[in-house]
């Protein structure tokens, strides 16, 4: 326990420069405290103590700013920087090493039962703000961007960013997204419209040939001087 407990320290001051000493650690991250609790609180919801567990789990959300359900399955190394408003789902799984940033949601769609909330797989960095939401799984190594809101599970590697979050980078590569330019589609109507126009411009100037001609050539039907086939208005 106490192995885990030094190794969480070490987590905080390896991942946030700001921490420059142990006793800092312990004082200044209550993403530290809450985790702590929540392997208090975990063993009591696996034993069956759900409402204590729960009640711990609230009056320590009450202290830090961070919700994490009894429930929640967490690995080691587990870092939550800042922590404000962040909630972690009852079906949770988050693997090893992973950090999220204040302002995360770890949550369910609230259309699903059972497994509903996210599986979080080692090294994963989800950033300020960002909400993953139902039994989707999030790669190892995958970054989410700041204020992403991310509702598909994403490959390993990845870089997710945007609402609806979209893969921006994979494996170290730029994914090239199609940009449609929505304000340039072309109106069909319109479009339609331009292309029976056109046709009847070739329509009447080929019949005013026809009709030149026929004058020319002193034709019965234009001998009376009388335009009777004149469609030109
Ligand atoms: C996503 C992040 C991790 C950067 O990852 P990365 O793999 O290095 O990606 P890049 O910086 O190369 O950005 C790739 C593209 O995504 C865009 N992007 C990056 N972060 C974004 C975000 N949060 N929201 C929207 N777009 C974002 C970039 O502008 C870039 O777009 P472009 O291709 O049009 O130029 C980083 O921007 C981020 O959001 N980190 C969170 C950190 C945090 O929460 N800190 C809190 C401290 S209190």
């Amino acid at each position: 326990m106490f192995a885990r407990m030094r190794a969480d320290i070490v987590a905080i001051k390896e991942r946030d420069p700001a921490c420059t000493s142990t006793l800092s650690a312990l004082t200044n991250y209550p993403g530290l405290w809450a985790v702590w609790w929540h392997r208090v609180t975990h063993r009591l919801h696996k034993a069956g103590w759900v409402w204590l567990a729960r009640a711990i789990s609230q009056s320590v959300r009450h202290h830090t700013g961070i919700e994490i359900h009894p429930g929640a399955t967490i690995g080691q190394d587990f870092f939550i920087d800042h922590g404000m408003g962040v909630v972690i789902g009852e079906t949770t799984v988050i693997g090893r090493c992973v950090t999220l940033y204040q302002g995360v949601t770890l949550g369910g769609t609230g259309k699903e039962r059972g497994k509903r909330h996210p599986t979080i797989e080692d090294n994963v960095v989800v950033g300020v703000g960002a909400t993953i939401l139902g039994d989707i799984v999030i790669g190892h190594g995958t970054k989410v961007g700041a204020g992403a809101v991310v509702v598909q599970a994403v490959p390993p590697s990845c870089t997710v960013v945007g609402i609806p979050g979209r893969v921006v980078v994979r494996e170290g590569q730029r994914v090239e997204t199609v940009d449609l330019h929505h304000e340039d589609l072309p109106d069909p109507v319109v479009e339609m419209f331009r292309t029976l126009q056109h046709r009847i411009d070739r329509l009447e100037n080929r019949l005013a040939r026809d009709e030149d001609r026929a004058q020319e050539e002193g034709h019965p039907a234009f001998s009376s001087g009388t335009d009777s086939t004149d469609t030109r208005g």
